[in-house]
C-alpha cells in the first residue's frame, strides 16, 4: 500500500498520492478504509505518460500515454486537460504536421502503426503499418516525410507522407530508443539505447548513428566512452549546434564494493558537435554526495540558453546554464568530475514520480511522471507546480509498485542507481559485465534478463542465489546498499513475475519462418543435443554444467543452464558476455563440442539453428 511506503515528511509531502489525507497518515484504521474503498471503485486507467508535444504557439501539450487507449491534451491557457482523443491503443509518440492541423501518432505493437489523427476532431485519417515498437516520430522541415525507429528491429524506418507508406528502412546499432532531427532536415541523429559488441573487451558503449538524409544512409556512428549505455533520448540545440544524449556511464570495471561517488554508476549526458559529427564532451549530472540517477528526457529552452534534463530515479530536472557549461568545457574532460555542473546548474525537485518527457514553451517546461501520472510545469526562476493530474488519484496495484520501486533511484544510498540501472526500465539488460559480489571478487558477470527469473531457479549464473525472490533482496541491500520493508521487495517480485516475453521480431506473422522451422529440428537432434537441457516449454532444465566456457577468471565451470525465451534481445551471451552473436555461441565459443554438439554442422545448418533460436 501507498502509506506503508513512505517513510519521511519530505518523501510524503514528494509522494503525490498521500496529498490531501496527511491527517489520517498515521492511521491504520483510516488507511485499510482507504484502500477497501479505491479496490472497490471500478480501478481507473493509468496514463503512464512517455512523451509530450507542443504547439508551436506553446498552448497545447499533446502527451501520449503508455499504458491508455488516449491521448491527451493539456491547455495551458486554462492549466487544464481540455480533451481527450481515443485510440486504438497506447501510444508511444506524438509528431504535429506542419499546419498543426494533422497528429502523426506511432502506436508501438510487434505489428506497429502510425496513425494519422485530424488534431481539431480526432478523426482517424490514415493508418500506416510500420514494424516492430515503433517510435519517436520525428517531422521534416518541409512537411513530407516522417522518421520513426522501428527498436526492435534495430532500425529507422523512412515514411513518405503523400504514398502514405513505409519506403526506406535504414539500419542502426542496437535498440534505437529516439532520434532528433536537425532544423536543416539535412541529419536525423538516433539514440542507440545498448552496446552491440561481446561485453568482455573493453571499450563496452552504445553509439549514437547521424542519418545523412539526402542518401538514406547512416553517416556517422559516434561511440560514447567506455561503460555508455541505457540511452533514452536525443534532442538538437535550436540553432542546430549541438545534440545532447542522456545515458548511464557505468563503472562496471570496479567490483561492486561500495556505492559513493559514482563507484558503480555515473549519470551522465554527452554533446555531440552536429557539424563534425564529434562527440564533444561527456559531463555528469552527479555531485559528490548525490547521485542523479537514470537521466531520460531533455530538452533546451526556445532561446536555446537553458538545458534541461529530467532525472527519472530521483524525480529532478537538472536545469544548466547552456553558454556557461560550453564555456566551461575546452579546459577539461568532465567525463569523471563530479562537481562540473557546480553553479552552472538547479536540481529542481519535483512532485512526481519517475519524469520521463519533457518539452518546452516560450513560456514554461512541462515535464511528465511516468509512475504519478502527473504534469508538472516549471517556470524562469526554476520553481515546479503541479499543471494536471493525468488520472484519478488512486492505489497503485502491488504490480505497478514494484514497477515503481525497480525504476526509483531515490531509494538507493545518495540516489545514485536503480534496479533499472543494469536491467532497464523493462527489467532486461545492459549488455555490460558487472563484478557483483555474490560469487567473489574479480569475475565478471553479464547482466541478466529478470524474465522468468522467478519462475527457473536457481538465480545468478552459478547458481549461487537459491531464488530469485532472495537475489531481490540481495539487489536491494547490497547494490542498492539500502533498506526497504519486505513489502517492497514483494511488489518488486510481483512485478517481475508479471513480465510477459516480448514476440520475437524474427518471426513470420507471428510463426516460425522456414529457416526457424528447419533449425528447430536440428535444436531438437539428440546428437546436436541443445533440447537436453534447453527443454521447450523453459528452455532450460534448471540445472548447472560445464558447457566448456569457462574462462581466466571463473572460479567454477559450473554454469545454470539459462532460459532462451527472449535471447533475440539478450545479447551479448554466456556469462561473461564473451560471445557477441548468436552465431558466436554455436561456433567460436563452442570449438570442442561441450555445448552441444556444432562442429558437424554444414554452414546452412548454423543459419538454420541461429534463426531458431533468435525466434524464441
Ligand atoms: C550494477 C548493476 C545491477 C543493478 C543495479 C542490479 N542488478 Fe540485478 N543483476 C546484475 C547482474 C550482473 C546479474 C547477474 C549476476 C550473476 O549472475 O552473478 C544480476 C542478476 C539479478 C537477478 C538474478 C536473475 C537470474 O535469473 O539469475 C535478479 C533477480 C536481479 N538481478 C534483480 C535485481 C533487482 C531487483 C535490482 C534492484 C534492487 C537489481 N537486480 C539491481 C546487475 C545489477
Ligand atoms: C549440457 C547442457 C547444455 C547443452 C547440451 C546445451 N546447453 Fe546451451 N547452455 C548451457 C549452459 C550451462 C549455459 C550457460 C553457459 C555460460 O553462461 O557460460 C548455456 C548457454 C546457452 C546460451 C546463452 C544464453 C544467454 O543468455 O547467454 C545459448 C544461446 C545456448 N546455450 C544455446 C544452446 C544451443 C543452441 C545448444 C545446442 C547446440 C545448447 N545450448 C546446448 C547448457 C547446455
Amino acid at each position: 500500500m501507498e502509506v506503508a511506503l513512505v517513510p519521511t515528511a519530505t518523501a510524503m509531502k514528494r509522494t503525490f498520492h498521500t496529498k490531501g489525507w496527511g491527517g489520517r497518515f498515521a492511521c491504520p484504521k483510516a488507511n485499510l478504509f482507504f484502500i477497501a474503498a479505491a479496490h472497490t471503485a471500478q480501478a481507473a486507467q493509468w496514463c503512464s505518460p512517455t512523451s509530450l508535444t507542443a504547439t508551436k504557439d506553446g498552448a497545447q501539450i499533446y502527451i501520449a500515454c503508455a499504458t491508455s487507449n488516449q491521448l491527451q491534451i493539456y491547455d495551458t491557457a486554462s492549466s487544464r486537460i481540455s480533451r481527450t482523443i481515443a485510440l486504438p491503443a497506447p501510444a508511444s509518440g506524438v509528431a504535429l504536421s506542419l499546419k498543426e492541423d494533422q497528429l502523426y501518432v506511432t502506436i508501438p505493437s510487434t505489428k506497429s502503426t502510425v496513425r494519422i489523427i485530424e488534431a481539431s476532431s480526432g478523426r482517424p485519417v490514415a493508418t500506416i503499418p510500420t514494424a516492430h515498437t515503433t517510435l519517436a516520430p520525428v517531422l521534416s522541415p518541409d512537411g513530407k516525410t516522417l522518421y520513426v525507429v522501428n527498436r526492435f528491429n534495430d532500425e529507422v524506418a523512412v515514411i513518405d507522407l503523400a504514398a502514405r507508406k513505409q519506403t526506406t528502412r535504414i539500419p542502426m546499432v542496437r535498440e534505437p530508443a529516439d532520434a532528433a532531427l536537425t532544423p536543416d532536415g539535412k541529419h536525423l541523429i538516433v539514440a542507440n539505447a545498448l552496446p552491440a559488441g561481446r561485453a568482455d573487451k573493453p571499450p563496452i558503449a552504445a553509439e549514437v548513428t547521424i542519418v545523412d538524409t539526402q542518401s538514406l544512409t547512416a553517416s556517422a556512428h559516434i561511440v560514447l566512452p567506455n561503460g555508455s549505455t541505457s540511452l533514452r533520448a536525443v534532442r538538437i540545440s535550436p540553432d542546430g549546434r549541438h545534440a545532447v544524449v542522456t545515458h548511464s556511464l557505468s563503472r562496471y570495471y570496479l567490483p561492486s564494493t561500495q556505492i559513493e561517488r559514482g563507484w558503480i554508476q555515473t549519470n551522465a549526458i554527452t554533446l555531440i558537435d552536429v557539424a563534425q559529427s564529434q562527440r564533444l564532451a561527456t559531463v555528469l549530472l552527479d555531485e559528490v554526495d548525490r547521485g542523479a540517477a537514470n537521466p531520460w528526457g531533455v530538452a533546451w529552452s526556445v532561446d536555446g540558453s537553458t538545458l534541461l534534463v529530467t532525472q527519472a530515479g530521483t524525480h529532478e530536472v537538472s536545469a544548466i546554464n547552456f553558454p556557461d557549461l560550453l564555456a566551461k568545457l575546452p579546459d577539461s574532460d568532465p567525463s569523471g568530475d563530479l562537481s562540473f555542473l557546480a553553479g552552472i546548474r538547479r536540481r529542481i525537485p519535483l512532485q512526481g514520480n519517475g519524469p520521463r518527457a519533457i518539452v518546452t514553451t516560450a513560456a514554461h517546461t512541462y515535464v511528465a511522471s511516468y509512475f504519478s501520472d502527473t504534469l508538472e510545469s516549471i517556470d524562469r526562476s526554476a520553481v515546479a507546480s503541479m499543471a494536471a493530474r493525468l488520472s484519478p488519484q488512486q492505489v497503485p496495484d502491488q504490480i505497478r509498485k514494484g514497477e515503481r520501486l525497480f525504476n526509483d533511484g531515490a531509494i538507493s544510498f545518495q540516489g545514485w542507481l536503480s534496479c533499472n540501472s543494469c536491467h532497464s526500465p523493462d527489467a532486461r539488460v545492459d549488455a555490460l559485465n558487472w563484478d557483483l559480489l555474490n560469487d567473489g571478487i574479480g569475475n565478471p558477470k553479464n547482466a541478466k534478463s529478470l524474465l522468468l527469473a522467478h519462475r527457473t531457479p536457481p538465480a545468478m549464473w552459478h547458481g549461487i542465489r537459491e531464488t530469485a525472490e532472495i537475489a531481490v533482496r540481495a539487489g536491494i541491500r547490497n547494490i542498492l546498499f539500502t533498506q526497504r520493508p519486505e513489502d517492497d521487495a514483494t511488489a518488486i517480485d510481483v512485478f517481475l513475475k508479471s513480465l510477459k516475453p516480448l514476440p520475437s521480431p524474427h518471426l513470420v506473422d507471428g510463426k516460425l519462418s522456414p529457416a526457424a522451422q528447419r533449425g528447430r529440428r536440428i535444436f531438437n537432434d539428440t546428437k546436436v543435443a541443445c533440447a537436453r537441457c534447453h527443454p521447450a516449454g523453459l528452455y532450460t532444465d534448471l540445472k548447472s554444467y560445464d558447457v566448456g566456457t569457462c574462462g581466466k577468471t571463473d572460479e567454477s565451470a559450473q554454469f545454470d543452464t539459462p532460459t532462451l525465451i527472449e535471447t533475440w534481445r539478450t545479447g551479448p551471451y554466456l556469462h561473461d558476455g564473451s560471445a557477441a552473436t548468436m552465431r558466436d555461441v554455436v561456433t567460436t565459443s563452442n570449438l570442442g563440442d561441450k555445448h552441444g554438439a556444432t562442429s558437424h554442422l554444414k554452414p546452412n545448418e548454423i543459419d538454420d539453428l541461429i534463426a531458431y533460436l533468435l525466434s524464441l
